[in-house]
């Protein structure tokens, strides 16, 4: 039975679900967030469904395991996967999924060409081809997988020069061409410059905001905010075991938007 004092569960394949994680304790500061990222399995937009299914199945249980009382996937690609699974084997658990934010930019001006970065599993599953239906009718959807670039965001080195090369390979032929473009994957919030300096000064959305806002409401109508008016933890967890991993984690967590 989940209490108010349990803590929120998030995850993604790696440091990407921190860049919502920042969303998350931004809006929710008295709350108290465990971070599980599976950099061992990263990346997850290039592996099964069903794979996606039983590694997210197994990080909810432990979660869940632990005390928590909500769980934000911090991943398009395992919400794309997986969140109508959880959702059914928890139904009385709070579960949040991040998508891309087609909505809100198709409801920005001008939205007639729309740019979506995202994972080629994000963007081979029904998910992305509802959203597409009930938002972009109104735009021509420009959809790019784009393999590879989370997996390099993982190792960090942000401004080494082969990361710009790998942007401008995958999406270059775009700049100055489209009128904005959706971050489908929650690692490239933290390439934005980058993505800019290749593409030129455009509108970025990403889901990282949309999804604290629904975590916050779904607490509420359970009654399962935090009442505590402290600062809440957050720790941070990783599957890779190693030198350095927890550090390259806070490094993200602390980086400049
Ligand atoms: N950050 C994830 C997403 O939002 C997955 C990246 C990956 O592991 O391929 O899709």
């Amino acid at each position: 039975m989940a209490s108010v004092d349990g803590f929120i569960g998030v995850f993604d394949s790696g440091v990407g679900g921190i860049s919502v994680l920042r969303e998350l304790v931004g809006l929710l500061p008295h709350e108290d967030f465990v971070f599980f990222g599976d950099s061992a399995h990263n990346p997850y937009g290039e592996r099964g469904v069903d794979e996606l299914r039983e590694l997210s199945g197994g990080i909810v249980d432990s979660f869940l395991t632990e005390g928590a009382k909500a769980v934000v996937i911090a991943c398009n690609t395992a919400t794309s996967a997986a969140a109508a699974q959880l959702r059914l084997e928890h139904p009385s658990l709070p579960i949040v999924g991040v998508e891309p934010a087609l909505k809100p930019a198709t409801e920005h001006d001008p939205h007639d060409r729309i740019l979506v970065m995202a994972t080629p599993v994000t963007l081979r599953l029904d998910k992305f081809h509802r959203l597409a239906r009930e938002f972009g009718s109104g735009s021509e959807v420009i959809a790019v997988p784009c393999v590879g670039l989370a997996h390099r965001i993982e190792q960090g080195d942000l401004d080494a020069p082969d990361l710009l090369e790998l942007i401008e390979g995958l999406v270059g032929e775009y700049a100055g061409a489209v009128d904005s473009v959706v971050l489908g994957c929650t690692h490239y919030p933290f390439i934005a410059r980058q993505i800019r300096q290749v593409l030129g000064d455009v509108p970025l959305f990403d889901g990282g905001a949309g999804t604290a806002c629904r975590l916050r409401s779904l607490l509420s109508e359970a009654s399962l905010l935090s009442p505590s008016k402290g600062k809440g933890r957050v720790e941070l967890r990783s599957s890779l075991r190693g030198p350095g991993v927890l550090e390259r984690y806070e490094e993200f967590f602390r980086m400049k938007a």
